[in-house]
């Protein structure tokens, strides 16, 4: 009896070892472990193969009108990952079933470059219909954003599929607020799985674009350059005048390094930009990243690809996702 047991719990674990080794034989696994069939370079080669050149063409044509699409698409993307992961939801319109969807939270209120992303999938649906995801496409663009501004070039992994859930509350949640401090930060960005230098090294994409002055206004009067702080309070007095401030005054349509640079002077526009300035455990980051920019361009190459990854919907690991036909809608349930 007792051998007949033996033989029957040394046969249902070879069984179970066999089971593991197969699945892994499918499952290639990187530093981030995901399945690479479903997530991999090129995952559009085979069936759209001119899918990321058609993304690029689009982000390259909306910047030489309107170079501000650069900054928006890319703070699109990221407002997109924090959310429900990098799905495509915060391109969702509100509808009677879902009136307030992330889109319609405060700080995505200022999004802008939507059309950008309109087009793209315009394109692609009509080159291949119901292959390309939105999510995808917004990472494409985020990707050319960063490099029609003279940032890093990098390669984007695809194969995200669309999410059906967009809730403002969740935006509200998830998103950092400009009047955080270092340890928010630290611990929002812990959330989503990136670390303290993770945070520091994106926080550079403040690089490019704007901040309106709903965001900081009244300027705060401590721990900041005084000819900084009169010449932002004569644009933005109060945080309801309906005026904008570059983040980066030096040079605010290129990505270089100068955002670190305006730290250690006192002259970081937001709260959350100061801070990093301000806290021992991230202000050498911010000196060595203010010291070496192409340091910092590897490593914002690293952090942004390892962002593109939160919580991913794939084939195989998520029942409610989706390819979806509109960007701004989630398709009809048959
Ligand atoms: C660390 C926490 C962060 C906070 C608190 C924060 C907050 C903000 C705020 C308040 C604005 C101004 C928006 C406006 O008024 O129009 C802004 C702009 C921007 N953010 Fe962030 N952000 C953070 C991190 C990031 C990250 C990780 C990225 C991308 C990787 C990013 C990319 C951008 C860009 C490119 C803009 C300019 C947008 C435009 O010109 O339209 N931000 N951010």
């Amino acid at each position: 009896m007792l051998a007949r047991l033996k033989a029957a719990a040394t046969a249902y674990i070879i069984l179970y070892l066999l089971t593991i080794l197969r699945v892994c034989e499918t499952m290639e696994y990187n530093f981030w472990p995901l399945p690479t069939h479903c997530f991999k370079f090129g995952f559009y080669d085979e069936s759209c193969p001119d899918a990321e050149k058609m993304v690029t063409s689009v982000v390259q044509a909306h910047f030489r009108s309107n170079p501000g699409i650069a900054p928006g698409v890319l703070r699109m993307h990221f407002h997109d990952c924090f959310v429900e992961g990098c799905d495509g939801s915060v391109l969702l319109d509100p509808t009677t079933s879902n009136p307030n969807p992330e889109k319609t939270a405060f700080p995505n209120l200022t999004l802008r470059g939507f059309e950008v992303i309109d087009e793209a999938k315009r394109k692609l649906e009509a080159a291949c219909p119901g292959i390309v995801s939105c999510a995808d496409i917004l990472a494409f663009a985020a990707r050319d954003s960063v490099q029609v501004t003279g940032g890093p070039c990098y390669q984007v992994k695809s194969g995200r599929r669309d999410g059906r859930v967009s809730l403002a509350s969740e935006a509200l949640t998830n998103i950092p607020r400009p009047q955080f401090d270092a340890s928010d930060l630290i611990q929002n960005f812990a959330a989503k799985g990136l670390s303290v230098e993770d945070m520091v090294t994106l926080s550079g994409a403040h690089t490019i674009g704007r901040s309106h002055c709903s965001n900081f206004a009244p300027i705060r009067s401590n721990d900041i350059d005084a000819s900084f702080a009169k010449s932002v309070s004569e644009v933005c007095p109060t945080a309801s005048v309906n005026n904008t401030v570059y983040l980066d005054g030096n040079s605010p349509n290129y990505f270089d390094n100068s955002y670190f640079k305006n730290l250690p002077a006192k002259k970081g526009l937001l709260v959350s930009d100061e801070s990093l300035s301000l806290d021992s455990r991230t202000s050498n980051l911010v000196l060595n990243n203010a010291n070496d920019a192409d340091t910092w361009k590897k490593e914002f190459v690293t952090a942004i690809m390892k962002m593109g990854t939160i919580d991913l919907k794939l084939a195989g690991n998520s029942d409610d996702s989706e390819i979806r036909k509109s960007c701004r809608q989630i398709n009809p349930q048959s």
